[in-house]
């Protein structure tokens, strides 16, 4: 493929439409010619605003593209990946991968048998320039061994479709990405818990331990109301590194100040959006897929499994090492 990749995407809610404008207006090796939603007006609509084609079904549009961005709901994506995959089409996948662990596996095992890497997951924190610039100073040995990481993942409101579970297989699954990526390391155990017992159960706290001893907590709150904030900051033996709130305003005004907070993924996550859709369609122009991979999604989806358990019975959950 050296020509621009003919980029089909099915989903055009609020991840697929952002996907389709970022890759027809961001990266010029990629050109959108095909979408497809359940719902046939909102692909019409995403269709007509950047002169691509609506599809009437995912397999009609897999099989008209050269590759497939799938932004639909969580329980489509394995089915999606693995229609991708039988029609030998790389696919970039948001996450989760699966609707669970044993769903993950078969999509590796889908890949393995196909011969060649065709699956990339949409863990596009890898790309924020932020938490790149993080991982560099951590691996970089510039605040020392790291010792404790604090994460906070909130959303302004949730999903419809949130439900308990899905806090760590869906939301928290970003920091069970993350962390190993940030610190070289692997979790060993993971403790979920909340301060809600009834209903759905939000927000959740979470303890994980890696491997070689750093503790993490991860606070995801899918209902905070004030605008999505994403933090960390890693605790080391000689100092502290911490995200400081990009793509901030600070206003002084009526006897006041304050700083701007993003409304939500699509405003804070721009720029990784926009990077990991580059090098994407970078990447499969040489023939190859270099992000997040299947196996990236399939221990995420492991741990998560383990987080989901934990939430269930208040036990300390061990991860088993892949
Ligand atoms: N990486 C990230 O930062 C990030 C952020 C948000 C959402 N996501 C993921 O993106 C996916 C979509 O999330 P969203 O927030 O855009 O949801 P959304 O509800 O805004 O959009 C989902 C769209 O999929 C369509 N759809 C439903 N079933 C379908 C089917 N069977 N075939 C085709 N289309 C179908 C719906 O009509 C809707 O337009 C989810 O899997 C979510 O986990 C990732």
């Amino acid at each position: 493929m050296t020509d621009r990749i003919r980029v089909g995407v099915i989903g055009t809610g609020a991840m697929g439409t952002s996907h389709a404008r970022m890759l027809a207006r961001w990266v010029p090796g990629a050109q959108v010619v095909s979408v497809h939603d359940f719902d046939a007006g909102s692909a019409q609509r995403v269709a007509a605003e950047l002169d691509a084609e609506p599809a009437g079904t995912a397999a009609e549009l897999i099989e008209a593209v050269d590759a497939v961005v799938i932004a639909a709901p969580d329980p489509t994506h394995e089915e999606l990946a693995l229609a991708c995959i039988a029609a030998d089409r790389p696919v970039l996948c948001e996450k989760p991968l699966a609707l669970d662990a044993e769903g993950a596996a078969r999509v590796v095992a889908a890949e393995a048998s196909q011969g060649r890497a065709l699956v990339q997951v949409g863990f596009m924190r890898r790309y924020d320039p932020a938490f790149v610039a993080l991982r560099q100073g951590v691996l970089g040995g510039q605040v020392g061994r790291p010792l404790v990481v604090h994460c906070v993942h909130r959303n302004a409101a949730a999903h419809p479709s949130a439900t308990s579970d899905g806090i760590v297989s869906n939301s928290m699954i970003h920091e069970l990405d993350c962390i190993p990526w940030l610190l070289g390391d692997a979790i060993a155990a993971i403790t979920v818990t909340s301060p809600r017992v009834e209903g759905i159960r939000d927000p959740q706290v979470a303890l994980l331990e890696t491997v070689r001893g750093a503790l993490v907590t991860v606070e995801v709150f899918v209902n905070a109301g004030y605008g999505y904030d994403v933090r960390c900051e890693v605790v080391g033996a000689a100092g502290t590194l911490r995200l400081t709130p990009p793509y901030g305003l600070a206003a002084r005004a009526h006897g006041g100040d304050q700083v701007q907070v993003a409304a939500d993924f699509v405003a804070r996550f721009a720029d990784a959006y926009r990077i990991e859709l580059a090098s994407w369609v970078d990447g499969l122009r040489r023939g190859e897929v270099d992000g997040p991979t299947a196996h990236d999604g399939y221990r995420a989806a492991v741990v998560a499994a383990c987080g989901v358990e934990s939430l269930h019975t208040g036990a300390r959950v061990q991860v088993p090492q892949l």
